[in-house]
């Protein structure tokens, strides 16, 4: 698999952009450091923390980024980068683990502390020195760890502490080497914004040339560069995602892009219909609409397996695209709207991050596919493919979209799923939507949806016993979907929403309210 950029073969610098790379130890804010970079106008990418150093020079970054971990770095086995990442000559920020590590392998100590700290702490700046240049001596911020420095490297300096530790910062002015205990990509930790920007400003000299403006201009480059020969077929959901790749493609290749809609039998109420009409008349695309809902369905039956639903749910995709391309003739390339937090979850390596669930625009696609995939957003974050969609002009009914799973309600199905349960799911998705929206809460909250449960519950309505469905309904708060609060609605919504859903749709009797957050929940049921 190939694609516009190239994951196994980027070039050194993406479009030229100075770059800072970020080693991965397994944290949960890896992505988060990431997009914060990214927010500074500074191009960013992950890697594992064993990236061969060569690979490293070969990418030239201006500044390397050490994550956080789980894992002590004292502990047999923890993972360790090669330690002559240290002499590379380039400015390079430890963060947590990232941190431990580099203060372990240039000869200093780390050690258990007789306090964990997890959560707000208070930070005194002993020297501002880089990092903290310009901000006050106390520090409000986020800390995750057990371990703490007992003693630092010949050539190191302390520039803050806490109560419990008394190295939470440190630098290394000569070799361009720092440290910080706590984690400045979190929103908790009050003026992190500022310490990653003296960092990328100030140690590493950023120029700020990474955008959404410049980005649009050289993917469109690189998408003509790519498709030289033959047609592109363009699966669009109607989301976010899919309909900026659509954009761009019409934009690079005008009509080289062949755009389908396929109706996948698990999609919301009415929304082949809606979504359709409005990528022709709002967005003047051409697009095909392929209605595969029976397709679909039939080779989902008798699955109750989440994995093996998207794996399913994947392969008939292909299937339908082959067939369809089959007519056009010249398709020799496959778009997809594969995001980067999809890509580095899927390619997950020892320790970093590990794939939770195999989504199914990358991990469902078969060994062998007949096309060549174009991504030409597998380097962006949601967010930024937002700001794109709007560079690229596209309604705000697209860009603020919730985001839908390409398995669709399949997902939202717990057990098997069969038309009858699609059609009563369909109809508490849509109440629930529509009283969000007359509410004024769609565009507040991130992400919601109803699920069926495979469970059935006692009721009584009128003077019967009732023996039906439940429907939970489910509302997430987040910025980058990797973690997410569960949305505070009011209470008088939520049981209008239950109250309409028991009356209007037979076969249910209860609705409950999801309450988990991400972690430990996921947002998806399934
Ligand atoms: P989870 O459930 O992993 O969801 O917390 C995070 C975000 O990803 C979406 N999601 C998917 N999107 N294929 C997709 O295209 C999938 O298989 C899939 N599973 C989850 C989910 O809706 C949420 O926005």
């Amino acid at each position: 698999m190939s694609d516009t950029h190239g994951s196994d073969s980027s070039p050194a610098r993406v479009g030229g952009h100075q770059t800072v790379l970020v080693l991965d130890f397994g944290s949960q804010y890896t992505q988060l450091i990431a997009r914060r970079v990214r927010e500074n106008r500074v191009y960013c990418e992950i890697l594992p923390y064993d990236t061969p150093i060569d690979e490293i020079r070969r990418r030239s970054p201006m500044g390397l980024i050490l994550s956080g971990g789980p894992q002590s770095v004292y502990a047999p086995g923890a993972v360790r980068p090669d330690p002559a990442l240290f002499d590379l000559g380039i400015p390079t920020l430890g963060i947590c683990y990232g941190m431990h590590v580099m203060v372990h392998l240039l000869g200093g100590v780390v050690e258990g502390a007789d306090h964990r700290e997890y959560g707000r702490a208070e930070v005194d700046v002993l020297d501002p020195g880089l990092l903290f240049e310009g901000l006050g001596e106390r520090q409000t911020v986020w800390m995750s760890h057990g371990d703490r420095i007992r003693h630092l490297p010949e050539g190191f300096s302390v520039c803050a502490s806490t109560a419990n530790a008394p190295t939470v910062a440190f630098e290394n002015s000569a070799r361009k080497l720092f440290g910080i205990q706590f984690h400045p990509e979190v929103s908790h930790t009050v003026s992190g914004g500022e310490i990653l920007r003296n960092f990328l400003y100030g140690a590493c000299g950023a120029a700020g040339d990474w955008g959404m403006a410049s980005f649009l201009e050289e993917t469109v480059e690189a998408i003509r560069a790519r498709a030289t020969e033959g047609r592109v077929l363009c699966a669009i959901s109607g989301g976010v995602d899919s309909s900026v790749v659509a954009m761009l493609l019409h934009r690079a290749l005008g009509e080289q892009m062949v755009a389908v809609f396929v109706d996948n039998g698990v999609l919301r109420k009415d929304e082949a219909l809606q979504v359709l009409h409005s990528l022709r008349e709002d967005l003047g695309l051409r697009v095909i609409g392929i209605d595969a809902g029976d397709r679909f369905l039939v080779a989902l039956q008798g699955i109750e397996d989440p994995e093996e639903k998207r794996r399913i749910i994947g392969r008939v995709f292909i299937e339908v695209f082959e067939d369809e391309a089959a007519k056009h003739g010249d398709i020799r390339y496959l778009a997809q709207g594969t995001l980067y937090p999809d890509v580095i979850e899927s390619v997950s390596v020892k320790g970093p991050s590990a794939v939770i669930k195999t989504h199914h625009n990358v991990g469902g696609l078969p060994e062998h596919l007949d096309f060549e995939l174009i991504e030409p957003l597998r380097l962006l974050f949601k967010d930024e493919v937002r700001q794109l969609g709007r560079e690229l002009g596209l309604p705000e009914e697209f860009v603020g979209r919730h985001p839908f799973p390409g398995p669709g309600l399949a997902v939202r199905i717990l057990g098997e799923v069969t038309p009858e349960r699609v059609e009563l799911l369909q109809e508490a998705d849509a109440i629930f939507l529509q009283e969000l929206r007359e509410g004024g809460f769609y565009d507040k909250v991130s992400q919601a949806f109803a699920v069926l449960l495979p469970v059935k519950s006692v009721g009584v309505m009128g003077d019967y016993r009732t023996y039906e469905n439940v429907v939970a309904i489910r509302s997430v708060d987040t910025q980058d979907f990797m973690t997410a609060d569960w949305s505070p609605l009011p209470y008088e919504l939520l049981g209008r929403v239950a109250s309409r859903v028991v009356n209007e749709i037979s076969g249910v009797n209860r609705v409950v309210y999801d309450i988990t957050s991400k972690p430990p929940g996921t947002i998806e049921w399934e």
